[in-house]
C-alpha cells in the first residue's frame, strides 16, 4: 500500500515585510497564491524513514533528516505515537531553493500522506497546526488556492479567486537562503524605521474579480530589494520578461525565481519563449493560478 499526494507550488502577489521580531523572524502580510506547478511525495511502509527523489533539479534536495519531509513524518508520527517507519518519494517539478515553498509543499504532502497511510487521522487544525510548526510557508501549502498569511506567515484567512491568472516563472541559475535574503533586507533598513506589513485591499480585490491588469498594477514584494542586492543578474531577467510583452514582473518570494504575470495564456507562453532565448535564465515555465492544496491522488493497496 501507498499513498502519493500532490501539492502546488506558490507565488506571494503581495509579500509585505516588518521589522524583526525578538524570535528572529518578521511580521508579514503575505499574500499567498498557489500555482499550478507541482510536487508529488509517495509515502510507502519501510523499515527505517528514508526519503529520495527525482526529476531534473533532485542533486539539490536534501535526504537527509534536514528534508522538510522526512521532519514532517516525524512530527506527525510523535504526535501520534506512531514510528515514522516510511519511505518518502518526491518527484519533483518545483524549482529548488527558488522562493516557490518547494520544500514546503514536500512537507504539506508527506504530513497529508503519511496521515492517510497510518490512519492517524488528524483534524485539519491538527494538520495545519503541525505544518506551522514546520515551517512560515507549509500551511499554505496545505490550504492551497490564495491566502492571507499574517504573523511569520503562518496564520491564514482564505481568499476568494474569481478568475484564472497566467505566470511564467524563470529558474535561475543558482539559488537563495531565505534567511540570507531576509538578513539582506534588515540590513538595506538599517537606520529607518520599517512601517507595520498590511495587506492592500486594491490587491484582494483584484484577486476577487480575477482582473490580471488589476492585479499587475498592485504586485508587490518587500524582499524583492535585498534578492536583487544579492543576485543582481535577476534585474536582467525581469527586464526581459517585461520586453516580451509582460503586465508586470517581480522576484518569487526570497527568490531567485522571477515570476510574470501574463495577460493570457498564449501570451504566456510568447513571454517563456522570449525568456528562454534572451539567456537570462535557466529555464522558463509557464502555469495558472489558482491551484488546490495538498491533494491524495493515489490510495492504491
Ligand atoms: O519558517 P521558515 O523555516 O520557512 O523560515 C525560514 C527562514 O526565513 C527563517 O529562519 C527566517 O530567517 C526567515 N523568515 C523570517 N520571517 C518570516 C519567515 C521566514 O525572517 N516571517
Amino acid at each position: 500500500m501507498s499513498v502519493t499526494v500532490r501539492v502546488p507550488a506558490k507565488v506571494n502577489v503581495q509579500l509585505a515585510v516588518g521589522g524583526a521580531r525578538p524570535d528572529g523572524f518578521h511580521d508579514l502580510a503575505n499574500v499567498f497564491l498557489a500555482v499550478g506547478l507541482y510536487d508529488e511525495v509517495t509515502a510507502t511502509p519501510a523499515d527505517s524513514l528514508r526519503v529520495t527523489c527525482s526529476g531534473p533539479d533532485a542533486a539539490q534536495v536534501p535526504l537527509d533528516a534536514s528534508n522538510l519531509a522526512a521532519r514532517a513524518a516525524l512530527a506527525l508520527g510523535e504526535r501520534y505515537g506512531v514510528p515514522a517507519d516510511v519511505h518518502l518519494h518526491i518527484a519533483k517539478d518545483i524549482p529548488v531553493a527558488g522562493g516557490m515553498a518547494g520544500g514546503s509543499a514536500d512537507a504539506a504532502g508527506a504530513l497529508v500522506a503519511c496521515d492517510a497511510l497510518w490512519g492517524t487521522n488528524a483534524s485539519r487544525a491538527e494538520l495545519l497546526d503541525i505544518c506551522a510548526e514546520l515551517g512560515s510557508d507549509v500551511p499554505f501549502s496545505l490550504v492551497g488556492g490564495a491566502a492571507l498569511g499574517v504573523g511569520r506567515g503562518e496564520r491564514l484567512t482564505e481568499l476568494a479567486v474569481g478568475g484564472t491568472f497566467h505566470w511564467v516563472f524563470a529558474v535561475a541559475d543558482g539559488g537563495l537562503s531565505t534567511p540570507a535574503v531576509y538578513r539582506e533586507s534588515d540590513r538595506m533598513w538599517e537606520g529607518h524605521d520599517v512601517p507595520a506589513p498590511e495587506a492592500s485591499p486594491a490587491l484582494i480585490e483584484a484577486l476577487r474579480a480575477g482582473d490580471a491588469e488589476a492585479l499587475a498594477g498592485v504586485l508587490s514584494n518587500d524582499l524583492e530589494p535585498a534578492a536583487l542586492s544579492l543576485f543582481p543578474a535577476l534585474e536582467s531577467t525581469l527586464t526581459a520578461g517585461l520586453d516580451a510583452g509582460a503586465l508586470a514582473a517581480l522576484v518569487s518570494g526570497s527568490g531567485p525565481t522571477t515570476a510574470f504575470l501574463a495577460a493570457d495564456a498564449g501570451s504566456a507562453e510568447g513571454v517563456a519563449e522570449a525568456l528562454r532565448k534572451s539567456g537570462t535564465c535557466r529555464a522558463a515555465r509557464v502555469a495558472s493560478s489558482p491551484a488546490p492544496g495538498a491533494t491524495l491522488t493515489s490510495p492504491t493497496s
